[in-house]
């Protein structure tokens, strides 16, 4: 397997979105110090890193979030924003992140509005992060249960990669992570190719294979989130699965993991868009991608309700619901649905699977 570039020690001249892989958590510790280039620094993580990865952290400055979806809000914003002005950070601050996409994702927004913005580096410490909420420069928090609502785009100076930052992950937070990695193999055809062949070596979190996945997952999220920063475009295949996943997440109150509500969105709208029409082959394939990737049992959700949460989709316009499909790896394109065509599609789509022993309703599990 080939080595990982290690780009630490090399870097001399600053640019946006940049990837910096190193081996250790030294080693990403001193890249933030040389990101910050004599600046102050102000560390955002949440209590688990903290408690785990103390080196990793600056002495001082730091602020502690409880770890989860719960601490997406503008209240946590505003207590960072007051404790990064009682530490004296001025305009030249830095603000780095050290956790994973719910740390990234405050961490990046506070940024973006602290004295209208300051620099932004992110260290992800998640398999989700490190594929996918680090690189592109979104950043959020939730309003009232709906995921993402307020937030802006602001790109990170340095994103530093750090694999072995992940070998403490839980089980559960793996196959989050998973998801999301799953998700960019089918829009990849290079990494499809190599998550196929390496399944159950990532699914067993062999670190080599993973360090491998990450690279390749990381690089093709900064190539499409380069060519259209504020997602007119391109960036929108990056939403394949997240139309049905983000509203069975918001319906369902958060129970599992955001990847593995992406596996069940991907499984369904493959199913709404019948992609096994146009590809058959690639829909045998991408089925069994998602069983082993862990593909759970849907939530007891009515249609009519997905509907009403895909309904406030950030991604939707002129009332339609837009869906990512794709009629193969690599291949993506947009579709869009009326709330009646959504509902009755999605529904039809469930029957469907269940009918075909493809999917399974939670209680129901055989
Ligand atoms: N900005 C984007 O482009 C984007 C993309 C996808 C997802 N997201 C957001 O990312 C969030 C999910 O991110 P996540 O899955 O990383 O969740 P998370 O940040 O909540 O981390 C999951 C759990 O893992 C723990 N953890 C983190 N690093 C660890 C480590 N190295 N060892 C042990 N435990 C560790 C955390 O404390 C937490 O309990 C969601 O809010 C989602 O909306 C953002």
């Amino acid at each position: 397997m080939k080595e990982l570039e290690f780009c630490y020690g090399s870097v001399t001249e600053r640019t946006d979105n940049e990837l910096v892989f190193v081996r250790s958590a030294k080693d990403a510790k001193k890249a933030v110090t040389r990101a910050a280039g004599g600046n102050q620094l102000f560390a955002v993580t949440d209590e688990n890193v903290a408690r785990l990865y103390p080196e990793l952290l600056p002495k001082n400055n730091v602020y502690v979030i409880d770890a989860g979806e719960e601490s997406k809000t503008l209240a946590v914003v505003q207590k960072i924003c007051r404790a990064m002005l009682e530490s004296g950070m001025t305009r030249n601050a830095v603000v780095a992140a050290f956790g994973g996409g719910v740390t990234g994702d405050i961490a990046g927004f506070v940024s973006s509005v602290y004295m209208r913005g300051v620099e932004f580096c992110n260290v992800p410490t998640t398999l989700l992060a490190q594929v996918d909420s680090a690189i592109g420069g979104k950043t959020a928090v939730n309003l009232d249960g709906y995921k993402n609502m307020i937030g802006s785009f602001k790109m990170p100076s340095r994103i530093i990669i750090c694999p072995e930052l992940l070998s403490t992950l839980p089980s559960r937070e793996w196959r989050s992570g998973l998801g999301e990695l799953v998700k960019t193999a089918f829009l990849c055809e290079e990494l499809y190719g190599f998550v196929k062949e390496n399944i159950a070596e990532l699914v067993n979190r062999v670190p080599l294979a993973a360090q491998k996945a990450v690279e390749k997952a990381a690089r093709f999220k900064k190539k499409i989130t380069d060519e259209d920063f504020t997602e007119k475009g391109t960036r929108k295949i990056l939403n394949l699965g997240h139309t049905v996943g983000h509203a069975l997440e918001k319906c369902d109150g958060h129970k599992y993991s955001h990847g593995e509500y992406v596996l069940l969105g991907m499984k369904i709208e493959f199913e709404m868009l019948s992609i096994a029409d146009t590809n058959a082959e690639f829909a045998a394939e991408s089925g069994k991608l998602l069983g082993a990737a862990g593909l759970p049992a849907l939530p007891n959700i009515s249609p009519e309700e997905v509907t009403a949460a895909a309904k406030t989709d950030k991604k939707n316009s002129n009332g339609k619901i837009s869906v990512i499909g794709l009629a193969g790896a690599g291949k993506a394109f947009e579709s869009e649905f009326s709330a009646t065509e959504f509902c009755s599609a999605y529904s039809k789509a469930v029957n469907a699977l269940i009918n075909k022993g493809e999917l399974s309703r939670v209680g129901n599990q055989n």
